[in-house]
């Protein structure tokens, strides 16, 4: 059985070796493993207090639309109940964005290097993604401009960015959001945002007012260490969460 012809060529996800296999070969006795970005202090106790006790419910499917942890967020981002999609991990909102929004041919832009997923997620579409290089390990949104055509369909800026750890600061990505066109998507991804300390750091959720045009990603695998829970979620405007 063939597999699409614009998928052959991708290349196969090399997961981080699992401590033991590593500890094994290597013969060593303490083993700290990076390559997932895993959260190394594990999850709040009360996670798995509770996990414990919906232990009892697991015969049931989960509330597909995540009513509680709707209002949750809705009440802590100011955003409205229809502003928030989830998946699982925010590696799913990925693939459902460019699912429904890019055709075979259209073009997408990101940085080179950034997280892998977006590339690997527009070229299943058959789409065409359009790599900019880092300027210093950020993102050269310039430059990124500058490759916008009648093609391009989504932007995608890492912020930080995975791999390089670096950040777009507030004034320069408003700046960048005043200059794409409406109808080109910009996908900013927050994985990481509760780590910065950096007062230049904009905080994406707020921007969501004044561009129709933005999403932002955001996961509790991280700073919340629940990674094998696989909870991503994406706020946008309605029209496009819908
Ligand atoms: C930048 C970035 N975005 C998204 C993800 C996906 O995280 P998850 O699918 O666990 O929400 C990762 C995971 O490493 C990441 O580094």
């Amino acid at each position: 059985m063939q597999p699409k012809p614009h998928i052959v060529h991708l290349p196969v996800y090399q997961p981080g070796k699992p401590i033991e296999d590593v500890k094994r070969e290597l013969g060593l006795d303490e083993v700290i493993k990076l390559a997932s970005n895993e959260n190394p202090y594990g999850s709040s106790p009360k996670v798995l207090q509770a996990i414990q006790q919906e232990f009892a419910n697991i015969s049931v499917y989960p509330d597909g639309s995540a009513v509680a942890l709707t209002q949750a967020l809705a009440k802590q981002t100011g955003l409205k109940e229809e502003q928030f999609i989830y998946g699982c991990g925010s590696d799913e909102i990925i693939a459902l964005i460019t699912r429904a929004f890019l055709l075979p041919g259209e073009e997408s832009i990101m940085a080179d290097q950034t997280f892998s997923v977006y590339k690997s997620n527009v070229e299943i579409e058959g789409a065409v993604a359009v790599e900019v290089p880092l300027r210093d390990g950020v993102h050269d949104l310039d430059a990124m401009l500058a490759q916008i055509n009648d093609r391009t369909k989504i932007i995608w800026i890492c912020n930080p960015n995975n791999p390089t750890g670096t950040i777009v600061p507030e004034a320069e990505l408003i700046a960048f959001l005043d200059q794409v066109p409406k109808h080109v998507m910009v996908v900013l991804d927050e994985a990481y945002a509760e780590f910065v300390t950096d007062r230049s750091y904009p905080d994406g959720i707020r921007l969501l007012s004044a561009y129709e045009n933005l999403v932002v990603l955001r996961t509790f695998s991280k700073i919340y260490g629940l990674a094998s829970l696989r909870i991503g979620y994406g706020m946008g405007a309605e029209s496009t969460i819908r």
